[in-house]
């Protein structure tokens, strides 16, 4: 004879609701009993341990701290770091993070409405470094910063795996961004220039950002580099509209209607631009995929999609001409390299100013140009020996 389910959980619920009344007595006793005990702690000095660890709470920001052996994460008032320092937010200062490219240039183009700064802001020039992994010039480099810690930034993007070994008294100590792999003449190319403004962006005091290669020299002091670039009201890209089959005939019509011809430029990639023009390459979606989509070999996205984009969209905050000066003559797909026997002091005399004048601001300058490329690693020896006699650092 089988029992009917329903006998027994009736009987089963009756002795649940004895043991519930019982627990439920034992709880009210369990408040009473809390209820005195937290009664007399508000006279004795208990109160003043939660009192001020209430204050810490709401003065000090609140971080989420992991407690050591366990899994959870807690909220707790940091007591030795200030977590949301302005300081850290301003001017991160450890380049390392794990913020995906998407995360990154979201953050970078976040632009402060408000003209004023909290801070007294010493404008900085963001020197960007885009290598394929050694920085033979770096004896130079060194030269030409020291002294001048205050006005610069560096930011050095290698292939992934690369560790820069440069010691701790060095401007370029820990300044690698989180990079990867760069395919030369791919779009890769325009990610690597992105990754660099952006984390750039990060330090609100970078003003002017410098696009480098590790075959690039400077050939003015930095007190003049500083004072051309933090003074110019234009940034220097080149932009021009090349009709031969290595400007025009790279244009693509499946960029239309987006793109149009008339609107096509070609540059050097080694740019130099300002502030609020990177805000704008690092917001940039739609045009930067239509170059990723239609820009492929024999069109290459680093010589055509910035000179492009600033001249579809940002044309009067250009100059148009570059700063880094670079010899074409030899005709060919390279530029000539310079080795240690081409390196002398009336050729460097002659970069820095030919006779030839430029346009700087609504004037005209005998200085062209601030940096030059490309000088093989045989070059440092004889440009260290010219620093204090042609360059003047
Ligand atoms: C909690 O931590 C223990 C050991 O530290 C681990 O075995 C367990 O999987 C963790 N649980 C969760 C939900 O993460
Ligand atoms: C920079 O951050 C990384 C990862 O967050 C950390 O391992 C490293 O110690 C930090 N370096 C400094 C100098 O704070
Ligand atoms: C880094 O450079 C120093 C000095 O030039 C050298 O002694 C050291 O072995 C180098 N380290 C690596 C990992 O290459
Ligand atoms: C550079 O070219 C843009 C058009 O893209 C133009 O608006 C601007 O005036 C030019 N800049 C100078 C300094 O001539
Ligand atoms: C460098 O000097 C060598 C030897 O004089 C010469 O053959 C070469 O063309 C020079 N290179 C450049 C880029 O001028
Ligand atoms: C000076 O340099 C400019 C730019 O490189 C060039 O166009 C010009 O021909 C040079 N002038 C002389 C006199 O060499
Ligand atoms: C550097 O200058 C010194 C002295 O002026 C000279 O002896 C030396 O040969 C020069 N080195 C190079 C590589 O030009």
């Amino acid at each position: 004879m089988a029992r009917r389910r329903g006998d027994k959980e009736d009987g089963g619920l009756d002795r649940h609701m004895g043991l519930l009344k019982l627990v439920q007595i034992l709880s009210f006793l369990v408040v009473f009993v809390a209820g005195i005990i937290m009664g007399l702690a508000t006279s004795s000095h208990i109160s003043q341990y939660f009192t001020s660890q209430a204050r810490l709470f709401f003065t000090n920001n609140i971080a989420a701290t992991k407690i050591p052996g366990g899994n959870c994460t807690i909220l707790r008032p940091c007591k030795t770091v200030d977590c949301l320092s302005m300081e850290a937010f301003l001017h991160p200062k450890n380049l390392t993070h794990s913020m995906t490219d998407k995360q990154l240039f979201w953050r970078a183009s976040l632009m402060p409405t408000k003209e004023e700064y909290p801070f007294d802001r010493l404008p900085k020039v963001a020197f960007m470094f885009l290598t394929r992994g050694p920085l033979p010039m770096l004896p130079l480099w060194e030269r030409f910063f020291r002294g001048h810690e205050k006005y610069f930034s560096i930011y050095i993007h290698t292939p992934p795996e690369y560790v820069l070994n440069v010691s701790m008294d060095s401007p370029f100590y820990r300044r690698q961004i989180p990079s990867q792999d760069v395919e030369w003449g791919t779009v890769s190319l325009v990610d690597a220039e992105k990754r660099l403004l952006a984390n750039a962006l990060l330090d609100f005091s970078n003003e002017r950002f410098v696009l480098l290669s590790e075959s690039c020299i400077p050939i003015y002091n930095f007190p003049i580099v500083y004072k051309y670039l933090i003074h110019s009201e234009y940034s220097f890209v080149e932009s021009y509209d090349d009709p031969s089959r290595y400007g025009r005939g790279r244009y693509n019509r499946k960029m239309l209607p987006d793109i149009k011809l008339f609107q096509w430029r070609k540059g050097s990639q080694w740019f130099e631009i300002q502030r609020a023009l990177a805000v704008h390459i690092v917001s940039d979606t739609k045009y930067y995929a239509i170059f990723k989509k239609y820009c492929k070999p024999a069109c290459y996205p680093d010589e055509h999609y910035i000179p492009t984009y600033l001249n579809m969209f940002h044309g009067p905050l250009n100059s148009n001409r570059t700063v880094t000066w670079v010899d074409w003559s030899l005709g060919g797909p390279h530029p000539a390299t310079y080795r240690g026997i081409n390196v002398t002091e009336s050729f460097i005399q002659s970069i820095r100013s030919n006779g030839t004048e430029c346009s700087y601001n609504s004037e005209m300058t005998s200085v062209c140009y601030l940096f030059a490329r490309k000088f093989h690693p045989s070059a440092l020896e004889p440009l260290l020996n010219l620093t204090s006699t042609v360059m003047e650092f």
